[in-house]
């Protein structure tokens, strides 16, 4: 048996990897706040966590309960996917809320940090296939006035899955870790940057262009790029790897 951590399945990229990942042969531990009900009605090799990954102080007790599920030494392999993420508050710093700020470092990087450190931890010591993908974004490089703390927060995770990429080559039993850039997807997420207000959040009028202009990539062909990705032979360990298809941005650009 595989097991599978997703965090942030109750939607977007998150729901479609959990769907495409379903089978006889794979058990996946979902986490959200939202129960994505016709996911866990469809199959029985789901449990579902609604969590709220803003309580940090919880996470290492939900990795104990997920690990005392699994006999880690017979499993084929564990892996665990950071998808949950949040762009709130999309404001300029100064008008944002502490606890707004506090909200999107503890769900965008430090939750994932924790559910790194625990998932390691966990399954030392055991030689089977385990591996860590981080879901950061290009916004880590590109920035936008009003988007500090989600690009920050990204940033943060691809040098973190660096830096722990280094640490895992110490290891007698290393976890694969990679952070990945999705590229553009129609989800809710994208949804909520092109409808904030134009005049606190300037770069709305570019997230509305990037919709029209048809370069968006649906949730279902990213997941698929992602999956194959985490089976990869050659994983990548300790790079931060960007899957966007540019020949789609490079068509829409030469029109
Ligand atoms: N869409 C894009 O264009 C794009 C581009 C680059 C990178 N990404 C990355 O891709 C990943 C998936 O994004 P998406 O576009 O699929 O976003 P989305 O549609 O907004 O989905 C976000 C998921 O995260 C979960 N989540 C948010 N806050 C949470 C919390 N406090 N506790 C637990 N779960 C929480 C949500 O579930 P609940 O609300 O039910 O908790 C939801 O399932 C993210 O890491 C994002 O940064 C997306």
């Amino acid at each position: 048996m595989k097991y599978f951590i997703i965090t942030g399945t109750s939607r977007g990229i998150g729901e479609s990897i959990a769907e495409q990942l379903v089978s006889p042969d794979h058990y996946l531990f979902c986490i959200s706040r939202e129960r994505n009900e016709s996911l866990v009605s469809k199959n029985s090799n789901i449990t579902y966590y609604e969590f709220d990954l803003n309580h940090i102080h919880l996470i290492e007790s939900l990795m104990g309960s997920i690990f005392n599920s699994i006999d880690v030494s017979k499993a084929e392999g564990i892996y665990l996917i950071n998808n949950a993420s949040m762009i709130a508050p999309v404001s300029f710093i100064d008008t944002a809320r502490v606890d707004e700020i506090m909200g999107n470092i503890n769900v965008n990087l430090l939750a994932p940090i924790i559910l790194t450190s625990m998932f390691i931890k966990h399954t030392n010591g055991h030689l089977i296939d385990k591996r860590i993908l981080n879901i950061s974004s290009s916004s880590a490089k590109n920035h936008h006035p009003g988007m500090s703390l989600y690009s920050a927060a990204k940033a943060g995770l691809d040098v973190f899955s660096q830096c722990v990429g280094l640490e895992q080559n110490h290891s007698k039993t290393p976890v694969g870790i990679v952070s990945i850039w999705p590229g553009m997807i129609d989800t809710n997420l994208q949804k909520e940057a092109r409808s904030q207000d134009k005049s606190t959040f300037p770069s709305a009028e570019i997230f509305e262009v990037v919709k029209d202009t048809g370069m968006l990539t649906t949730a279902q062909e990213t997941a698929q790029q992602i999956i194959e990705f985490l089976f990869k032979p050659n994983f990548e360990h300790g790079a931060v790897v960007d899957i966007y298809d540019y020949s789609k941005l490079q068509q829409h650009l030469s029109i």
